[in-house]
């Protein structure tokens, strides 16, 4: 059945924030199409919800399987922060979905940095940022949300092992439900963090993470493993190497 627009609306607490919703039956990749309503100048709190994704695209230059029933989303903020910020959205986005989640069905999603979702060891979501900048300023920040709801889930292709929620749940759910549910989530995490900074995100993120003490870090060709110990300010992951305290950026982090 084809997701029904007004349903999603109507489930919002807040629909203020939420200005323009798109829902789609299919797109290459809600981030190309968000990208270009960007460029023409639509405004903070643009969403576009693809049924299904012909091209969907993951970190590292990966795809992302986007069969129907799943929950494929971009989202368009402008906050106004340097590009240095840019990985406390990601992590903000992960920990208020993953808060979402768990407040709504009672699940114990976790997050894994900087902004994968997990649930029982296995990979739930990710979310994909893309940004479009002025100098050190961020413009426009794109993110693209997966979330694996009801749609099957391609084991054979997956590096970790990915779980839906209607495996989780043991049954299907609304996506205009989960879809409510999330925007109000992002909503209230992202205006918080504009008023109160990266501080109450922080916190969350640690009772959120799924990171153990050690984890292994994969950067170019080499690996090592590092003892983690924080974020920092500009949500980068703080790990103790041997060779000293390091700040990791977007290096592959894995559980270990
Ligand atoms: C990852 O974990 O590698 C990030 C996956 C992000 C997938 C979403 S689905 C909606 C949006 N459109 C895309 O092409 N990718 C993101």
């Amino acid at each position: 059945m084809a997701l029904d627009r007004e349903r999603i609306l109507c489930g919002l607490k807040d629909r203020r924030f939420w200005k323009e919703l798109i829902v789609l039956e299919g797109a290459g990749s809600t981030n190309d199409v968000m990208r270009e309503l960007a460029q023409n100048g639509a405004p903070e709190g643009t969403v576009v919800i693809a049924e299904r994704q012909t091209a969907g695209r993951g970190r590292r230059g990966r795809s992302w399987h986007s069969p129907q029933g799943g929950a494929w989303f971009s989202i368009l903020l402008k906050p106004p922060v340097s590009i240095n910020s840019a990985g406390c959205v990601s992590v903000l986005l992960a920990v208020a979905i993953a808060q979402s989640l768990r407040d709504w069905l009672k699940l114990p999603v976790g997050v894994k940095w900087p902004n994968d979702l997990f649930l029982n060891h296995r990979k739930l979501g990710g979310i994909l940022i893309e940004l479009m900048t002025n100098l050190d300023q961020i413009e426009a920040l794109v993110a693209g949300i997966g979330v694996n709801v009801n749609n099957s889930v391609a084991l054979e292709e997956a590096r970790v092992v990915p779980i839906s929620l209607k495996q989780a749940v043991g049954h299907a759910m609304l996506l205009e439900d989960f879809f409510a549910v999330v925007l109000d989530g992002i909503a209230d995490g992202y205006k918080r963090f504009l008023l109160q900074g990266f501080g109450s995100v922080l916190q969350k993120w640690r009772e959120l993470s799924v990171l153990g003490d050690e984890v292994e870090v994969h950067k170019g060709d080499k690996v090592f493993t590092a003892k983690v110990i924080d974020l920092s300010e500009r949500g980068e992951l703080l790990v103790e190497a041997q060779e000293g305290i390091k700040a990791l950026v977007a290096e592959e982090v894995s559980l270990r």
